[in-house]
C-alpha cells in the first residue's frame, strides 16, 4: 500500500447535489475493503447531519458525529446564511482541530465539502480558502449529461485560480435517463478540456440512493466504475 503524502482527500463537486457523498462514501468503502484505515469527515453540514451518518457507515467507524461533523447548522442553506439566521459565527479552527485528530488516527481521510467550492462559510471565507487550510487534494464530482462540460471547466478554472491541487474528476449519473450520447462523449471531451483525468463515470444505481447502503454493494460497485488507483492512494 502507497502512503498518500497528504494523507486525504476533499471531495467536492460542481454544485449542491451531486452526489459528492455519494462518492466520498464509494471511495471510503473502496479504500476499508482494500484494508486501508480510512476516516471521514463531514465538516459542515445544514439541514440534517445525514451526509455524515452515510460516511460513517460507509466508512464503518465509531467516531462520534461531532469529530466526523463538527459543525452543524439548522436551516438547509449556505453556512454562512443559515449560522447568521441562528446567530452564530463559524470556528474554522475547530474544523481544522477535528482534522487534525482523524488525520491522526487514520491513514487516510475523506472530507466532503458542503455545496460546490464557491460556498461561502463565513462572510468572504468560502469552501475553497477550506481547502486551502485542510491543505487537501479535490476529486470533483460533476453530474453525467448536459451543462457538465460547463459546471466542470469552471469549478476546474476556480480551483486553479486559488492553486488547489486537481486529482480527478468523477461523472456520476443522478438520474436513470442520464444514458445517452452526452455521457458518452463527456469525459473524453472533459479530459481535453481541462487536462483533469476522469477517473469514473458511475451510473444510477437505485440501491445506492438510500441511508445506509450495502456496503459491500457499495465498495463494488465503486470499484466498477472508478479508477480509484488513478489517485495514487492505494
Ligand atoms: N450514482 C447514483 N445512483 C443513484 N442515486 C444516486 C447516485 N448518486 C447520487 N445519488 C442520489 O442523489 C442524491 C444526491 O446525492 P448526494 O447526496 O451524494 O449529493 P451531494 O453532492 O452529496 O449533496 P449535498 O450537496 O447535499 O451534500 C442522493 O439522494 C443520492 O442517494
Ligand atoms: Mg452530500
Amino acid at each position: 500500500m502507497k502512503t498518500n503524502m497528504t494523507q486525504g482527500i476533499f471531495i467536492t463537486g460542481t454544485g449542491t447535489e451531486i452526489g459528492k457523498t455519494v462518492i466520498a462514501g464509494g471511495l471510503a468503502a473502496s479504500l476499508k475493503q482494500a484494508g486501508m484505515n480510512v476516516g471521514v469527515m463531514k465538516p459542515i453540514s445544514t439541514g440534517d447531519t445525514a451526509d455524515a451518518q452515510f460516511l460513517k457507515h460507509a466508512a464503518q467507524v465509531d467516531d462520534e458525529r461531532s469529530s466526523i461533523n463538527p459543525i452543524y447548522l439548522r436551516h438547509p442553506l449556505a453556512p454562512s446564511v443559515a449560522a447568521r439566521m441562528e446567530g452564530r459565527e463559524i470556528d474554522v479552527s475547530c474544523v481544522e482541530t477535528a482534522f487534525a485528530a482523524l488525520r491522526q488516527k487514520y491513514d487516510f481521510v475523506i472530507v466532503e465539502g458542503v455545496g460546490g467550492i464557491a460556498v461561502p462559510v463565513q462572510d468572504d471565507f468560502l469552501v475553497v480558502h477550506l481547502i486551502k487550510r485542510l491543505q487537501l487534494p479535490i476529486l470533483i464530482v460533476a453530474e453525467v449529461g448536459l451543462g457538465t462540460l460547463n459546471h466542470t471547466l469552471l469549478t476546474v478554472a476556480y480551483a486553479r485560480q486559488f492553486e488547489l491541487q486537481i486529482t480527478g474528476i468523477v461523472l456520476n449519473g443522478l438520474c436513470p435517463e442520464t444514458a445517452g450520447l452526452a455521457e458518452a462523449t463527456n469525459p473524453a471531451e472533459i479530459e481535453n478540456l481541462t487536462g483533469v483525468p476522469v477517473i469514473g463515470v458511475v451510473p444510477y444505481e437505485k440501491q445506492l440512493d438510500t441511508a445506509h447502503p450495502d456496503v459491500t454493494f457499495l465498495a463494488e460497485f465503486m470499484n466498477q466504475h472508478v479508477a480509484w488507483q488513478r489517485l495514487g492512494i492505494l
